[in-house]
């Protein structure tokens, strides 16, 4: 997979392919990383970037002239570059649009600074539009940097344990249960006896009650929708017999 970041800010991402999995990734050949920055397109002669709104309003938008320039040499390059734009005006970014997205061959993500980019350049450029949560930050790079690394981990050959994988979070509606490491008490605090008996089939269904307490207590709107596709399944089950 091949990343393009197109940023008015590449140190901000940088460092986060120095020193983390996705550069082992990256020195295996499985990620490429590489940034492109609108400025280095800009016309204007003091190479500025942006202006003020059309039409009144705080703060300055993001041209439209370096970013087209910039997106068509991109497209230019590999006409199967698909172009994500990162901003709060969008659909939340989930765990299924992660594995759907490591199915593509090359991402660019485009960030927006100050208080956003001229719509034309989404418009015209956007193969998706994401946001990360129902807050603002004060650009798209980090939004860009949590979806690149979500959608990597679902890459073949960046996790180095494959079995990672299998049961997350997410991948069903429900949380994932809590883990635990060594040693089994720690300044009086015990692993839950039943996870050092070694019957499996116990193990399970103890890590299921946890799972289901977790979700009701962090995320109960996903419970309701564990307990309606549950339902769904046991009554086409009932059906097949
Ligand atoms: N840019 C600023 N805030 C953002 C958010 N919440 N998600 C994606 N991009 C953003």
């Amino acid at each position: 997979m091949k990343y393009t970041f197109v940023t008015l800010f590449p140190n901000l991402i940088e460092g986060y392919f120095k020193d983390s999995i996705l550069k082992r990734a990256i020195d295996k050949g499985v990620l490429e990383i590489e940034y492109l920055n609108p400025r280095d397109f800009s016309k204007n002669k003091h190479f500025k970037v942006d202006d003020t709104a059309v039409g009144g309003g705080a703060g300055m938008v993001m041209n439209p002239q370096p970013l087209f320039d910039a997106l068509d040499n991109l497209k230019q390059e590999d006409e199967d570059v698909y172009i994500i734009f990162m901003t709060p005006v969008a659909k939340p970014f989930v765990q299924n649009d992660a594995k759907r997205l490591a199915k593509r061959s090359h991402i660019a993500f485009v960030s927006g600074r100050y208080e956003g980019i001229d719509e034309r350049v989404i418009e015209k450029y956007a193969d998706e539009v994401y946001s990360i949560g129902d807050y603002i930050l004060t650009g798209g790079e980090l939004a860009s940097l949590v979806v690149c690394d979500a959608v990597s981990r679902n890459i073949e050959g960046v996790l180095g344990n494959a079995d990672s994988l299998e049961i997350e979070s997410f991948e069903t509606p429900l949380l994932e249960a809590p883990s635990f490491s060594k040693p089994q008490k720690y300044e009086g605090l015990s692993v839950p006896s039943e996870y050092l008996k070694g019957n499996h089939s116990k193990i399970r269904s103890l890590k299921f009650a946890l799972s289901e307490a977790k979700t009701k207590f962090f995320r109960p709107e996903q419970l309701i929708k564990y307990n309606c596709l549950h339902t769904i399944d046991t009554l086409s089950q009932k059906k097949k017999r």
